[in-house]
């Protein structure tokens, strides 16, 4: 990272069982303004016709179905970290409660800065939580249960998070804890912190021609009553992917208008679709979301790649951050 830029990291977390996401933020000191559009874009809102995947009675409940939208409170929270920044980044990283490691191992690499621990347990737990979140200030926890088919709602956290407590950030990103993640091409190969914010800018691994799984064998069931159409529209997989923050708002609006389904990722897609902004194709390859080989010189040209954690995390980032003034000679593919 250039001079013009400070790094800060914060994280977030939610509780019952946890959840967290983890933001990182790079400060950059430019001439970013994006308020104003999130008024416009939620006037557009609300001549939107009524979405396919709609409420239709005000509490729609489904023991498969994220309970949604419910007023989960901020048990812990960092209301004060963009007041007086303008973060270029804020990157959320989904952990459960319990994983205090892989949260060291991201605070130790790629995420250089803090760490904490969650559980779904008792009140010690809670205590070392707020804790920690005292020495790091980057936690973020709300009052729902951690638990697999409750994924979706740690994402809207941070999406409501971003939306009431920094809607300056110019990009977010949203990653999972066995990532690797290259910052820097993020940044300065990606997003750009010279040009325009963009808006209504979405990218990642894209999925095209999936659709909900119905048998009810599988771990990723969904039933018709909670997705009624047999495909999905396009959406960013999971693990990793990239937006322009003026979405977050957007986002967290429709979801309080529609149905929410358990898998995080298809779910942001529905909300994508319904509020017509379209993914943008990432460059060639950067998104990985299966594991890849680790090269210096390849990774140097990824933004993530999947099933990184832990010790081989820590190795990686080591030779990757020690050789990263090294030239690499041009590869023809
Ligand atoms: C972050 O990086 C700095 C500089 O390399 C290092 O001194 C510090 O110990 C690192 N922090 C963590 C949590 O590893
Ligand atoms: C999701 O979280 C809510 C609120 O804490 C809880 O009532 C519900 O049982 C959880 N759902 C699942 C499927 O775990
Ligand atoms: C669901 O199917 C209906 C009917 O074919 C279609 O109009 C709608 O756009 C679909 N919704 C999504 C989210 O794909």
């Amino acid at each position: 990272m250039n001079n013009r830029m400070r790094c800060r990291i914060f994280l977030t977390l939610s509780f019952g069982i946890l959840m967290f996401v983890f933001g990182f933020f790079v400060c950059y000191e430019g001439k970013i303004k994006i308020i104003n559009k999130w008024t416009q874009n939620s006037e557009k809102l609300q001549e939107r016709k009524k979405p396919v995947n709609n409420l239709i009675y005000p509490v729609f409940k489904h023991p498969l179905a994220p309970p949604y939208p419910f007023p989960y409170r901020f048990i812990i929270n960092q209301p004060e970290k963009c007041k007086n920044q303008k973060p270029f980044l804020v990157i959320m990283v989904l952990v459960q409660s319990q994983d205090l490691a892989s949260r060291h191992t991201i605070r130790e690499t790629w995420g250089n800065e803090s760490i904490y621990d969650v559980e779904i347990v008792p009140e010690r737990v809670q205590d070392m939580l707020e804790e920690e979140s005292r020495i790091f200030g980057d936690i973020i926890q709300q009052d729902f249960m951690d638990t697999y088919y409750n994924l979706t709602l740690k994402t809207l956290m941070g999406m409501e998070w971003v939306t009431k407590f920094c809607p300056s950030a110019s990009y977010v990103m949203k990653i999972d804890n066995d990532m690797f993640l290259n910052v820097n091409y993020l940044i300065h190969n990606l997003l750009y912190p010279n040009i325009p914010v963009r808006t209504n800018y979405f990218t990642g691994d894209i999925a095209k021609n999936t659709g909900p799984l119905r048998d009810k064998a599988y771990k990723w069931y969904v039933p018709p009553e909670v997705y009624p159409n047999d495909t999905y529209p396009p959406y960013c997989k999971g693990p990793g992917y990239v937006f322009s923050a003026d979405i977050a708002k957007n986002i967290y609006d429709i979801a309080q208008e529609i149905r929410v389904i358990p898998m995080e990722d298809s779910f942001i897609g529905i909300c994508l679709y319904e509020l017509h902004i379209p993914l943008s194709e990432p460059p060639r390859g950067a998104f990985n979301t299966n594991r890849l080989h680790y090269d210096h010189c390849k990774f140097r040209k990824l933004i993530t790649v999947h099933h990184y954690g832990g010790k081989v995390l820590r190795n990686t980032w080591a030779d990757f951050w020690a050789k990263k003034s090294q030239k690499c000679t041009e590869s023809r593919n």
